[in-house]
């Protein structure tokens, strides 16, 4: 494996019985980068990204998350990689910094440290003010966010986010948006990002990959896509152009 890449999977497959929800996969994502993930209902993103995470087993192929085979290593993989998942669950009746000192326990960091960890986490993801509000009546936009630190509170090298941005407003997804950015930026974190947003894909990600009946059918930056669709022009492609016709010449 070259250093610089952090994920990878060599024909990584999944079958549920006679469906194929991965079919050799082979991905690629390099420290530092962020990279969007996307693809149509149904295409294998979330099954791709539980293998990665050693909480599902492959049919056939292999991956190795930061040099790591996710099967074998399962714990030093979690606890290198952080993933929020699509419907993140909260026990409604803790406060958000119960919640966080809950999540510091569990991964046993010492409470002065977690304290102090978690007065910071609050401050960075905006909800310093609610700290003592219940979870249970938390906004959506706020759990997402509040998830967020779950995953931070263990220094994560990398995150994995299954559609973090879904059912925010427009000011809390673009506010999250911007928080990925600075994580990616500021700690150096690898980013994963599944979403069916492409303008908030397109803002944010170094790379992306197109992933369409468990295939991946494009993996490069958006410039490198649009130039390989519509060759080298004047105009500047969204994503979703881009994204469009690849999904329409499968
Ligand atoms: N536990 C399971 N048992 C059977 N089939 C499954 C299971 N999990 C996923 N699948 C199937 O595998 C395929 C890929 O599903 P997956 O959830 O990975 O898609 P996705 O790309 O994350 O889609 P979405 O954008 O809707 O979240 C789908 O056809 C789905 O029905
Ligand atoms: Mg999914």
């Amino acid at each position: 494996m070259e250093a610089d890449k952090i994920i990878e999977t060599i024909n990584l497959t999944k079958t549920y019985g006679h469906q194929t929800a991965v079919n050799s996969l082979s991905l690629e994502v390099r420290e530092g980068e962020v990279f969007g993930f996307l693809g149509p209902n149904g295409a294998g993103k979330t099954t791709t990204l539980l293998m990665l995470l050693g909480l599902s087993r492959p049919s056939g192929g292999y991956s190795r998350v930061c040099g790591l085979d996710p099967l074998r290593m399962a714990r030093e993989v979690k606890r290198l990689v952080g993933y929020l998942p699509e419907n993140v669950g909260f026990y409604s009746d803790l406060n958000a910094v119960e919640s966080l000192e809950y999540v510091a326990t569990l991964n046993g960091i010492e409470r002065t440290e977690a304290s102090k960890k978690i007065h910071d986490l609050l401050e960075l993801i905006g909800l310093s003010q609610d700290g003592r509000k219940k979870v249970g009546a938390f906004s959506r936009g706020m759990k997402q966010r509040l998830g967020i630190a779950e995953v931070l509170i263990r220094d994560p090298k990398v995150l994995f986010l299954d559609e973090p941005t879904i059912g925010l407003d427009p000011d809390g997804a673009l506010r999250l948006i911007d928080l990925i950015q600075s994580l990616n930026r500021d700690r150096n974190i690898t980013v994963l990002v599944s979403s069916h947003n492409l303008y908030q894909v397109q803002k944010i990600s170094h790379r992306v990959g197109i992933m369409i009946d468990g295939k991946m059918v494009a993996e490069g930056s958006v410039e490198s896509l649009a130039e390989e669709k519509f060759g080298v022009g004047d105009k500047e492609y969204s994503l979703e152009e881009i994204y469009m016709k690849y999904f329409q010449e499968v």
